[in-house]
């Protein structure tokens, strides 16, 4: 098995972080705003305070990316990529769906995601080459091979008041192809559930690298095909981000091509 060390210590970490978000749910008072829709609160920091604590003490000399607190330089090859809180504003809302994410990137691959949703205790796990895990129970991605048996995820990007009309069109290109479409308000968990099969596809732009690392490694090893709008490999640097069970890939490409109206 590889990399069990940095595994243990994600978990250790991201189930402290979950300890410390539950009894925070809808009571969150010290809510800012990094844009107009776009909030921070004490959880978010108080979540990478301690994730960060675990990862500098196990692994000093490795690198941290993390959402609100930016870049921590260590080792050039070993980087951690950290969402202390992927679903700000359902937490904000006392609505009991948002993660912790763990990301490790070594040598520029990524090889270890974790994500934890700590309402329902749901922990998703992945190692470079090893399958993906939920609770400790292996997980693929569904066989569902039409869109019209599908059931999509999606998400919109903080700056879609400036922006909204390529997302809606897709979005209504995706909604008279699919069997359904939900916006559950968690990246990294639309892309777990994803990986478990409860969705069959998810796609959504202007992502951070935090949003979707960590659930990327479980994505790859569940089995899923993750690439951009046009079809790229998939890198968490990357704009769009199109994942699906691999069978429905080539007509969500199709249907996320914008068409002029
Ligand atoms: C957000 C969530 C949301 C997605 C946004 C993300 P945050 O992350 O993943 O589902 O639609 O694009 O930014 O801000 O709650 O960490
Ligand atoms: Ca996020
Ligand atoms: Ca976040």
């Amino acid at each position: 098995m590889g990399f069990e060390k940095e595994l243990q210590a994600a978990r250790e970490a991201a189930l402290q972080a979950g300890e410390e978000l539950k009894p925070l749910l809808g009571r969150v008072v010290d809510v800012r705003k990094k844009g107009e829709i776009d909030l921070v609160t004490e959880a978010d920091f108080q979540a990478e305070r301690t994730i960060l604590d675990t990862i500098r003490r196990r692994f000093p000399a490795d690198s941290v990316l993390t959402e609100e607190t930016g870049e921590h330089t260590g080792l050039p090859d070993r980087l951690w990529i950290v969402d202390p809180l992927d679903g700000t504003i359902n937490l904000a809302h006392a609505l009991p769906f948002y993660a912790v994410c763990i990301g490790l990137q070594v040598d520029g691959r990524l090889v270890l995601g974790l994500v934890l949703n700590p309402v329902t205790d749901e922990l998703f796990e992945a190692v470079d080459g090893e399958g993906a895990f939920l609770n400790g129970a292996a997980i693929r991605v569904s066989r569902v091979s039409t869109l019209a048996d599908a059931l999509v995820a999606t998400g919109f990007p903080y700056s879609v008041h400036e922006a909204s009309r390529s997302i809606v069109q897709r979005l209504h290109q995706v909604l008279v192809r699919a069997q359904g479409i939900r916006r559950l308000g968690s990246a990294a968990l639309d892309l777990c559930y994803l990986a478990a099969g409860r969705f069959d596809a998810y796609w959504e732009e202007g992502l951070k690298p935090w949003d979707t690392a960590a659930a990327s490694v479980i994505v790859r090893e569940a089995g899923g095909r993750m690439t951009d709008y046009d079809g790229n490999l998939f890198s968490p640097f990357l704009q769009t981000v199109l994942a699906s069970n691999g069978l429905v890939h080539e007509a969500m490409l199709e249907a996320l091509k914008l068409r002029n109206q």
